[in-house]
Parts: C-alpha cells; structure tokens; sequence
C-alpha cells in the first residue's frame, strides 16, 4: 500500500512565539526559521506582518533566508493587513497567505456582532484580495472546532470557490473529542464541493490535552496538513507538538503516512528552541522530554539491561539522543548498579555486588539521585577497585 504525505507546517515562529515569556528578537526568530529549514517543515509560518513594524521585518528577513520550506504570514480578512503580508513575503520562493475569519456562533455574535452570510462574504472577499498576490491561500475557520458542521461546510465551499488553496480548520479553543474532531473532517470530505482540489489542515490547540489526537484523528480522516510547533508551545496549553505527530506517524507505519522530517533532528531542535525562548520543556514531555528515555524503577531498568525494547518503543537514537538514561534510586536493583558500576570502571562479581548494594541503598536513601561520584565514594568504602579501563 503506497504511504500519503503529510505536510509539516510549523507556527513555532507565529502561534508558539506569541506566547508571554516566548518573545524572541530577529536574530533569533532567523536562527531559529533556519533550524525549522533544515529539520525538513514544509512550510514555516513566520509571523503576522501587520501586527508591529518588528513582525514585518522579520518575515521579510525570514523569506530572504529560508532556502526550501513555504513562507506564511498570518492576516485577518482585512485588506490592509493582507496588503502588508504580501509586502512582508515579496522575496519568499514560495510565499503564502494565511488569512481567515471567526466561524462560530460564539464569534460572529460577540467578536463580529453580525450575520453568518456576511462572514462568508468577509473571507469570500479576503481570499479573493489574497488571491491577487500569491497563488498559495490558506484560509482558517477560526473556532471552527464550535462551528456547526453544515454551516462550515457552506464556509469551506465559498472559499474553495473564491481560490483558497488550503483550508485550516482550526480547534482554537482545543474543546474537541478525537472522535468529534475526525468526524468533522469527514464531514467536509464528503459534502463540501472541490474540496478533493485542496489541502485541509489540522491546527488543534492543547486545553484539554487533545491536540495530538485531534490531528491525528484529522489525518485519519483526510486531512493532509498539521499545523503544529516544537515542543508544543503555543496560545494557553499550547498547540500540536511537531515531536509527537512525527514521530507517531513513524511508529505507526501501518498507518501509511509520511512527513519530510529529518527526526534525528528531534532532540537538538527543541532544546535549541527551548533554549532561545528561555521556556523550558517539562522533563516527561514526550520525545523531547530530559525523562522520555530514562527509567527510574528497578523492574524496568532490568528490563531495558536485558533488552532496550521490553520498555522503550523508540530507540532513542532515532530522535537525536545519544542513549537510554538509567537514573540510581532507592528504587533502583542490583542489575542497575552492576550497570552503572561497569560504566564506571567496576566489573563486580556477585559477592561484591552484594557487599556494595546495601550501602548503595544507603546513599539512596539519602538523596534523590545516586550520581558517578556517589558510586566511586560507595567503592572506596567497600575496598574495591577499577578493573575495567
Ligand atoms: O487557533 C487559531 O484558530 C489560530 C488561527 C489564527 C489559525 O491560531
Ligand atoms: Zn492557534
């Protein structure tokens, strides 16, 4: 069975950026774009052009930079701003607009204060305007994750027809089940007219956690596009983590879907970005996370001596880090000693090693984590001896 591409668009720039505590300067949105360049994004959303004099610069700068990947700069449907992202994009080899409008009743009522057919005519208006500077349009339906299905599909019609190249259904307000989230993109597939002639994107929000499996649930279901970024950063909980969807359309092969990610990459990325953003990752963030590949518990770390597999589903190689972590505890057994011990210069026979384990015990005990010098310490006391070099 031949795999599908899904197409990678990052907002870490956009979206993860305009974050409090996430602000970066042009000089490191730069670095950073080229990073997202290199790790093999399809496209890169570099900014909102009209938002600040700044913006614009650096999406210009970025479309001056970027050797491959797309180009996006993010506008409402207002004419001016569009105006200026296409001003802001005039160097990109390949530039897109994304512009949109608020779809549901929730917005057109308090953000809007007006009717569903003129939001239609807004976006209708503001992807035509789009249209006569680049051929890439994407437009959003944003909260369209609360917009009734029918109406969207009414929306996602009009815009197709207006020339919309991609249509982004986002989960703004991240409120959706997987299972609600997929049908609704099967909804589109199957009732919006020319919708087989452009992409649907997936850009799902993290407030109850679901982000991932909403994209995923999006995938499933026929969209060919996720909007995501590097550690998931992003408005509130945040947005779709890039790691995650990669590296589960990896593990997942029976899947059939593809990206253009170079995931050896993983690992460096996010702790680049985490590192310029000052915004740090939480040690059981997946994939990327200090514990994603370290065990703690004397069952597993047996285990993963015998057998790296029996606890680990990736190998953490893949990703772009050098080795499983096997971390000394109180809760840690005799296996994980003689393994670190080896490490360290000790080949222990079992009589030594169980001469050495209730005073390893000890200093567990006594902290949260036995460390190198710890072990040497342990050694000196018990009376033994570097074998190995
Ligand atoms: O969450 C959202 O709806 C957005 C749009 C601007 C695409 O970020
Ligand atoms: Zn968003």
């Amino acid at each position: 069975m031949s795999t599908d591409n899904v197409q990678i668009f990052d907002t870490t720039l956009r979206d993860g950026e305009q974050v409090p505590g996430c602000k970066l300067n042009k000089t490191q949105k730069l670095v950073i774009a080229e990073r997202l360049d290199l790790l093999g994004v399809d496209i890169i959303e570099a900014g909102f052009p009209v938002s600040s004099p700044g913006d614009f610069e650096s999406v210009m700068e970025i479309s001056k930079l970027v050797k491959n990947a797309s180009i996006c700069a993010l506008s409402r449907s207002v004419e001016n701003d569009i105006k200026v992202a296409a001003e802001a994009l005039q160097y990109a080899k390949r530039p897109r607009i994304h512009t949109g409008i608020g779809t549901s009743d929730s917005h057109i009522k308090y953000k809007f204060n007006t009717t569903r057919d003129k939001i239609i005519e807004r976006g209708v208006a503001a992807v035509k305007c789009a249209k006569s500077f680049v051929e890439d349009v994407e437009f959003y339906a944003e909260d369209a994750g609360r917009t009734e299905n029918e109406f969207l599909a009414r929306v996602c019609e009009q815009m197709i027809k207006a020339g919309a190249t991609v249509l982004n259904i986002p989960d703004t307000t991240g409120y959706c089940l997987p299972e609600e989230y997929g049908a609704k993109i099967k909804y589109l597939k199957e009732n919006v007219k020319g919708i087989h002639n452009v992409t649907i994107s997936c850009h799902c929000h993290n407030d109850l956690g679901l982000a991932t499996a909403n994209s995923m649930a999006g995938v499933s279901n026929g969209a060919r596009q996720i909007e995501c970024t590097i550690n998931g950063i992003g408005e509130r909980a945040g947005n779709t983590a890039l790691e995650e969807i990669v590296m589960i359309m990896r593990q997942h092969p029976s899947l059939n879907l593809t990206t253009g990610i170079d995931a050896s990459l993983l690992f460096s990325t996010s702790q680049m970005v985490s590192d310029t953003m000052g915004m740090m990752v939480q040690p059981n963030k997946a994939i990327v996370g200090t514990n994603a590949f370290a065990h703690s518990s004397g069952i597993h770390q047996d285990g993963v001596i015998k057998n790296r597999e029996t606890y680990e589903i990736i190998d953490p190689a893949e990703v772009g880090v050098t080795e499983s972590a096997i971390i000394l505890t109180a809760r840690s057994g005799r296996a994980a000693l003689a393994y670190r011990a080896k490490k360290l210069g000790y080949e222990l026979t079992k009589l030594e090693l169980d001469k050495v384990y209730p005073e390893f015990l000890k200093f567990a005990d006594s902290k949260k984590e036995v460390q190198n010098d710890d072990i040497h310490e342990i050694m000196k006391i018990s009376n033994i001896s570097t074998t190995v070099v």
